[in-house]
């Protein structure tokens, strides 16, 4: 999954050599019986400068977002080899530190049974190894879909992912989602995931007044009706989606698969007012058009809410309103948008 290249960083060569080269030239010329003295700096400052210029950086599969350099740091505190009961996992985190704008890789063990969520796993090593890592979740049962991450590199709830399982040759990679902007280790900043979600206006619209703000009103809706949309319903909001999608990680204005199944769900709601003007809502190549139909948010979806299937439809939807042949009247009365 990740390749390792050596690299020489010249930039203490750039300025260092030069000014040391000076110094000595004018040490000779002023006192030419301690001139030795600069030499041996000099070569003392060539050596230090090749030794500690050799980095070894990781160059990892995924895009890795502006600014951000991946080094490895291997860290396994001894005592915490066998904390409790079980086998021992070593778990190899991918640790953002925002003050140095870098990712580190930080390995940790700890003992897991076939019960040990990667979640739970992570919460020991913050509680007994690191408090220092960053983690977030609420729920811990895939409800609240705060612990999106990726688990040996695909996106995955933490709460949801055996350890045991997931383990290859002891050990399990963790890494935080990449379609996120990353503000500290496995913590993403999800602001412009909900400012999508709130754009196709998730929720029901009625057009009529009364019905929208009246006492008493009743929307009645058989199963047939409920069965169209009720599986897109589903949607946790964790953001696993936009995160496997290839779209979304080269096109960050692709609405993305979390928000197009949202459009579907309510233009499918037989109580919702505003049915195929949401189609036009998404009707764009940032829309519905961008899906390139890779299939991977369905695939990671823990909640099987098949996004890949919904922005199909919806294409579905839109040529056969284009084929309709009041088609051209019917967008020029229904462009008020949501
Ligand atoms: S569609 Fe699935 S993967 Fe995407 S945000 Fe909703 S629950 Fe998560
Ligand atoms: S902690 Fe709530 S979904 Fe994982």
């Amino acid at each position: 999954m990740t390749n390792r290249i050596w690299v020489f960083m010249t930039y203490g060569s750039i300025v260092g050599i030069p000014a040391m080269a000076s110094l000595f030239v004018l040490a000779h010329y002023l006192f030419p019986g301690i001139a030795y003295v600069f030499e041996a700096l000099l070569a003392l400052a060539l050596i230090t400068n090749f030794i500690t210029g050799m980095r070894e950086i990781y160059i990892v599969s995924k895009p890795i977002p502006d600014k951000l350099v991946v080094e490895p740091v291997s860290h396994v505190p001894a005592e915490a080899t066998q904390r409790g009961q079980g086998k021992a996992v070593n778990i190899v985190i991918s640790r953002f530190n925002p003050d140095r704008g870098i990712i580190e890789k930080k390995e940790y063990s700890v003992a897991a049974d076939k019960y040990t969520s990667v979640l739970s796993a992570l919460i020991k090593v913050k509680n007994y190894q690191d408090n220092t890592l960053s983690i977030r979740y609420s729920c811990g049962m895939g409800i609240c879909g705060s612990c999106g991450m990726n688990v040996n590199g695909r996106p995955s709830l933490a709460c949801e992912t055996n350890l045991l399982k997931s383990a290859e040759n002891g050990k399990v990679e963790v890494s935080p989602m990449l379609a996120h902007p990353v503000m500290k280790d496995l913590v993403t900043n999800f602001d412009d995931f909900f400012e999508k979600h709130k754009a196709v206006s998730p929720h029901i619209y009625k057009e009529d007044a009364g019905e929208k703000y009246g006492h008493g009103g009743i929307s009645r809706q058989s199963r047939e009706d409920l069965v169209k949309f009720l599986p897109f319903s589903y949607c946790i909001m964790c953001g696993l989606c936009l995160d496997a999608c290839p779209v979304e990680n080269t096109n960050p204005n692709f609405a993305g698969p979390q928000a197009l199944s949202q459009v579907y769900r309510y233009a499918e709601d037989s109580r919702d007012g505003k049915g195929e003007k949401r189609i036009e809502m998404v009707n764009s190549k940032d829309g519905i058009w961008g899906c390139e139909f890779a299939g991977a948010c369905s695939e990671v979806c823990p909640k099987g809410v098949d996004p890949a299937s919904a922005i199909q439809l919806l294409k579905a939807k839109k040529i056969g309103q284009m084929l309709d042949p009041n088609y051209c009247q019917g967008e020029k009365s229904g462009a008020d948008g949501i």
